[in-house]
């Protein structure tokens, strides 16, 4: 079927509705997604790559390269196999017939928005798929509207966010598993014919498990720079099910909320709207797609993305549990002290009735513990401007304790079944409350605000969530709404960050959750910045941040360095090697600073004064992965260049040590080989023993093309090196 260009033409430059075009053409500065619409037919997806223009829409039919596949196939008609919706109507059909009713096309402040509206041939029953092309990015989206316009409910048993062809070939899967302490491992797999299904159950945790992100390699093994990668995220912090669905000729991505245990009951007149699915289309390799999704979170998915992070210290490792007045005065002192800009007040702070010494108690009493901090916040907020740093404080709001005024107060506000005994998390009495509740909403926008009116000097608060739902059962929900309880609970909880946001939009989040229980677009846009791990053991960093990297900017990816030996792993590493490790994300710290050397604090000012330095080209740059640890070449290196190519910083990190052992070359893919590029030492062990490549002047010819010898000796030798071009 061929398009009309002319036709075409009229479509982008009327934002209106165009009920009689048939083949909208979705595009952003290298990517196109091809949908075709005409009224009373399926809608389908026909084409998604490297962007083509209007002229070029009959060759992509004529070259056989349409998948005519339908954007949003419904059980119970026309075919089988995998479905995007199934339903089952008030007479107990399960089939929907769903026909493109009209086509709008308008923009919004941040994009260009196709919405295709369907509707089904006999029922009163609506889905509108919307497809958003954010401006300046390589980023397409997509989700979807389910409107019961009848007067008898609708059940959803099935309601995916989207049904994505793939171009079928040496297709490689990469996503990101994980766990407690081993957060967003790259794994990578060859697509055989089969389904291979990458699925959460862990609300409201959904990304310790594996990641919502993948990589689809549409040419083989996934390369960093090479090669035709499609990637994608779903914009969702509950549960959630994406789905690769192949056969010898065809293959399929279906991603969306799970729907295990979370049928749906949608009342006439009533709307689901589901989470984004996000993706984008690189011809050069992971790295593209990795670049792409950085420069859209920073624009549009991250609170601030244009403000550089602090460096802070955080309390956590520091001191655990035993927060006092003069602990946090003195690590105050030394953050400060070492050239940091914000200290952080971890858990243990809280509590009168129970104050909280350990993880059994007082979650929910959100007042400070007198007998621990006599003189306050404010004392506290003092101490902090007296030593020119910023303060920031740990919650874990949406959680109780059964050992809490709280829960004492309110035993309904927590999920919970009534005639079962409570099964608890951390401490043996941490529970959850149930922000399907409006009255929890506003508790928990309570506990924020409360903080803030008192305290409007607090620049940044650590939001934790330290459980999973594991009572299955809302005081708040109707006996028929239950199987909402993974579903409402997310979209309080947005209710709520929506109401912080709307009255503190300075105010830096970090979204924490176990460690990276929570690192995903779905919660992201409210947040500043996410915590990676709770496990800060420099080495295993080197594989957690790099996975993370696929889809999460290094300005979101809070990366602290820890003590020696490590509390995590036990391992003993370099000052140097932990510093340049964290160095690579959002710098902190998570140590107690009384117990390091001289010499340390010495070290840790020259490197935290360097990274202030480069601390924009990491925070805004563009990221090229260059030797994966995942190749077990004994190095791991990564850089990043600012988009003109004229500053960069390189980190190489030794992840194995060998007598005789060969080092690889490093090869910067993110250098202009028309330019020449000065090193310089970053953080050289010695203030008087830069590295042999201090100072020199290299074409990016030849770091490009031949690459760089490394002088990587000692085990756990690294590398921050910066790159500046000659004038
Ligand atoms: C979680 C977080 C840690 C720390 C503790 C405090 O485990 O991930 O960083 O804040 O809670 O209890």
């Amino acid at each position: 079927m061929k398009s009309n260009p002319l036709l075409l033409g009229l479509c982008f430059s009327l934002p209106c509705l165009l009920a009689s075009a048939k083949d909208y053409l979705i595009s952003t500065n290298q990517t196109s997604l091809l949908i075709k619409a005409d009224q009373g037919q399926m809608s389908s997806i026909q084409y998604y790559g490297s962007r083509i223009d209007a002229k070029d829409i009959s060759s992509v039919y004529d070259a056989g390269q349409a998948f005519w596949s339908n954007s949003y196939p419904a059980f119970g008609l026309h075919s089988w196999g995998e479905k995007a919706i199934e339903v089952v109507l008030p007479d107990g059909n399960m089939s929907l017939d769903l026909v493109v009713d009209q086509v709008k096309e308008y923009t919004s402040s941040d994009a260009r928005i196709t919405e295709v509206i369907l509707k089904d041939k006999v029922y009163p029953f609506v889905v509108k798929q919307f497809y958003k092309a954010y401006k300046g990015t390589d980023v397409i989206s997509t989700w979807v509207e389910i409107v019961n316009n009848g007067d008898k409910p609708v059940v959803l048993n099935q309601f995916a966010s989207a049904y994505i062809p793939v171009r079928r070939g040496d297709n490689w899967l990469t996503h990101f598993h994980g766990n407690w302490g081993d957060e967003c491992i790259m794994e990578e797999e060859k697509l055989t014919n089969g389904q291979k299904v990458i699925s959460n159950k862990s609300a409201p945790r959904n990304a310790h498990s594996d990641n919502p992100s993948i990589m689809v390699s549409l040419d083989g093994q996934p390369r960093e720079e090479v090669g035709h990668v499609i990637g994608g995220t779903l914009a969702w912090a509950g549960n959630y099910d994406i789905r690769l669905d192949a056969t010898n000729n065809d293959l399929n991505i279906i991603a969306g909320i799970n729907e295990d245990s979370s049928r749906y009951i949608l009342d006439p007149g009533r709307s689901l709207t589901t989470p984004e699915w996000a993706m984008t289309y690189s011809e050069s390799g992971k790295g593209g797609v990795s670049r792409a999704f950085h420069r859209w979170a920073r624009s549009y998915k991250l609170n601030r993305g244009h403000v550089t992070r602090d460096i802070l210290l955080n309390s956590w490792e520091g001191v655990y549990f035993k927060v006092n007045q003069a602990g946090m005065e003195q690590m105050m002192k030394d953050i400060a002290a070492m050239g940091g800009e914000l200290f952080v007040m971890d858990d243990g702070w809280f509590g009168n009735k129970y104050p909280r010494n350990d993880g059994s108690s007082s979650l929910g009493d959100w007042v400070v513990c007198k007998e621990k901090l006599p003189k306050g916040l404010d004392g506290l907020i003092q101490s902090a401007q007296a030593n020119k740093i910023k303060f920031g404080i740990w919650i874990e709001p949406e959680m109780a304790n059964t050992k809490s005024e709280l829960f004492e107060r309110h035993p309904e506000w927590v999920l919970s079944q009534s005639n079962r005994p409570l099964s608890t998390g951390r401490g043996g009495t941490q529970v959850i409350l149930d922000l399907t509740n409006p009255a929890v909403q506003d508790f928990v926008f309570g506990v924020v605000d409360n903080l803030m009116t008192t305290c409007p000097q607090i620049a940044y608060i650590k939001w934790d969530a330290n459980c999973g739902i594991m009572n299955y059962g809302s005081h708040y929900l109707p006996a028929d709404k239950q199987s909402h309880i993974y579903i409402e609970y997310h979209k309080g909880l947005q209710k709520v960050l929506e109401r912080i946001r709307a009255k503190y939009p300075n105010l830096v989040i970090q979204a924490c959750a176990s460690g990276g229980g929570r690192v995903n677009y779905g919660l992201l846009p409210y947040f500043d910045e996410f915590w990676t791990s709770d496990n800060t053991d420099a080495l295993q960093r080197v594989y957690m941040q790099w996975g993370t990297s696929h889809f999460y900017p290094a300005i979101a990816m809070g990366s602290h360095v820890s003590a020696n030996k490590n509390h995590q792993t036990g391992r003993v590493v370099p000052l140097k090697f932990r510093f340049d490790v964290a160095m690579s994300g959002r710098l902190g710290m998570e140590i107690q600073p009384k117990d390091m050397s001289a010499e340390d604090k010495i070290f840790a000012t020259q490197a935290i004064a360097a990274y202030k330095k480069v601390r924009p080209i990491v925070q805004f740059g563009d990221l090229y992965r260059l030797i994966s640890p995942h190749d077990n070449l004994g190095l791991a290196s990564l850089m990043y260049a600012t988009p003109e190519l004229n500053r960069a910083v390189l980190f190489a990190y030794k992840t194995s040590h060998f007598v005789n052992q060969n080092i690889p070359v490093v090869r910067l893919t993110g250098v202009d080989p028309d330019k020449y590029y000065k090193i310089e030492d970053l953080t050289p062990a010695k203030a008087d023993k830069k590295c042999s490549l201090h100072g020199k002047i290299i074409s990016g010819k030849v770091l490009k093309e031949t690459g760089l010898k490394l002088p990587l000796k000692g085990e756990y030798s690294s590398l921050a090196l910066e790159l500046t071009a000659q004038p």
